[in-house]
């Protein structure tokens, strides 16, 4: 008997802003009464002018507004905490995130760190907490700046231990955004290698939704398989721009947004095992989050391909357009999507960012001590399995 699409629900309540000249409506879309935390990361706001025109967009706004710089791509629990300790003792009460899935991620965890009953590290579990529920937190808007990681319309987040060693993710139905906002034309500034982070990312977070097993979701394999063809479309123009092109940045824009907002996932099998496998590698070596799943993605495939065969001959036909036995259009449809992401200038293997296989049995180590030992789809991926991928990676 085949499968049946599960039951689900679908909720998102964040308000999307998107286009040209949005910012400005910033005014209207913060109660006057509340008192701002404006929160962003390492500088690229200041330097780029956005946080000029939050701050002029403001500029009558009634309650108080603050911020808060210096959050970490790959956001650190360490400066978040900070960030929460002045939430209380200047009794903010509403966030405003300004850049990417780093600052949105983080202004997510503060949101609900604030208002958290005990200790927020019980907000993770895999061996950090002991993963108590969020049943509150404060609203919160963004201003994106990376499309990429879909933070803006979702309500996940990821959060690095730098101590620890570890990259948790967390998520309730109190971390959507209220609203964000987003300007195509606030990519422009946006080195090439983040662009290409950006696209590669989204890839993923499609792929990790889409390549399991039919469950014959017509609307959201084909909704799945429309945008990354977007992304295979538009990726390597994106890399030969030599002036941003405004249409260029808004498919690239909504296409990440769409890729992991919820819709993708509704009552189908979800994977999420490369994601997994790569947070362990930002961990310990620092690659950007985009380029460890480059690097898992084409292994895992390969590792998979029994498990995957159905839906990797439907990403090979429709995909990619492939003919051939079953056999050929998988290896070539792998082959394929590999290719992609090194024409994004993304290595696909540790060699690649000068790591070699001692690398294997430390990751091993960390998945064990994260509890990531029976993930997938089925929850048949062993740290057997794992290790395989990995050193198929090499
Ligand atoms: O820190 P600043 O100075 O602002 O610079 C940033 C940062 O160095 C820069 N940047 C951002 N917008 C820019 C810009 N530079 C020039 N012009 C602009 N317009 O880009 C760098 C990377 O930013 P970051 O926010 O770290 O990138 P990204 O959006 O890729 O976010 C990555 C984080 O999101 C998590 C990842 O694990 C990682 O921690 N993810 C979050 C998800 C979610 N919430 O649903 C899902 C994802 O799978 C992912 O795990
Ligand atoms: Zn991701």
């Amino acid at each position: 008997m085949s499968e049946e699409i599960r039951n689900f629900d679908a909720y998102n309540p964040t308000h999307i802003v998107f286009g040209k000249n949005r910012l400005a409506e910033l005014e209207n879309l913060i109660p006057q009464d509340k008192k701002v935390l404006l929160l962003y990361g390492g500088g690229s706001v200041k330097k780029f002018g956005t946080l000029d025109k939050v701050k002029k967009a403001l500029a009558n706004h009634q309650g108080e507004v603050g911020e808060f710089g210096g959050i970490e791509a790959n956001p650190t629990y360490e400066t978040l905490i900070q960030a929460v300790d002045l939430v209380k003792k200047e009794n903010y009460d509403f966030l405003l995130a300004v850049g990417g899935g780093s600052v949105i991620d983080g202004t997510k965890f503060v949101a609900a760190a604030a208002v958290f009953d005990g200790d927020p590290i019980h907000i993770f579990g895999n061996g950090i907490g002991e993963k108590k529920p969020i049943t509150k937190a404060l609203p919160f808007g963004t201003v994106l700046t990376l499309p990429a990681t879909g933070s803006e319309m979702n309500s996940g987040g990821v959060v690095t231990f730098v101590e620890k060693k570890a990259k948790l993710s967390f998520g309730s139905a109190y971390t959507f955004p209220v609203f964000s906002i987003l300007e195509p034309e606030i990519t422009y500034t946006l080195p090439k290698r983040q662009v290409a982070n950006g696209v590669a990312d989204a890839f993923v977070h499609i792929m990790e939704q889409y390549m399991t097993y039919p469950v014959g979701a017509m609307i959201q394999d084909r909704f799945a398989e429309g945008l990354l063809m977007t992304l295979i479309e538009i990726g390597p123009k994106l890399m030969a721009e030599e002036t941003p092109d405004y249409n260029l940045r808004a498919n690239f824009m909504w296409a990440a947004t769409n890729a992991l907002n919820g819709t993708l996932s509704k009552g189908v099998p979800q994977d999420w095992a490369s994601h997994g496998l790569g947070h362990e590698i930002t961990a310990l070596y620092g690659i950007d989050h985009a380029r460890t799943l480059a690097i898992v993605l084409p292994s895992l495939l390969e590792v998979r391909k029994a498990e995957k065969h159905d839906k990797l001959v439907q990403y090979a036909e429709r995909v990619w357009g492939l003919t051939g036995s079953d056999d050929e259009k998988i290896q070539q449809a792998i082959e394929k999507t590999r290719a992609f992401f090194e024409s994004l200038e993304i290595g696909t293997s540790f060699q690649a960012y000068d790591l070699g296989e001692e690398v294997v049995e430390e990751l091993v180590a960390q998945l064990e001590k994260h509890g990531l030992t029976s993930i997938s789809e089925r929850g048949d991926q062993t740290l057997e399995i794992s290790r395989e991928i990995y050193t198929r990676a090499l």
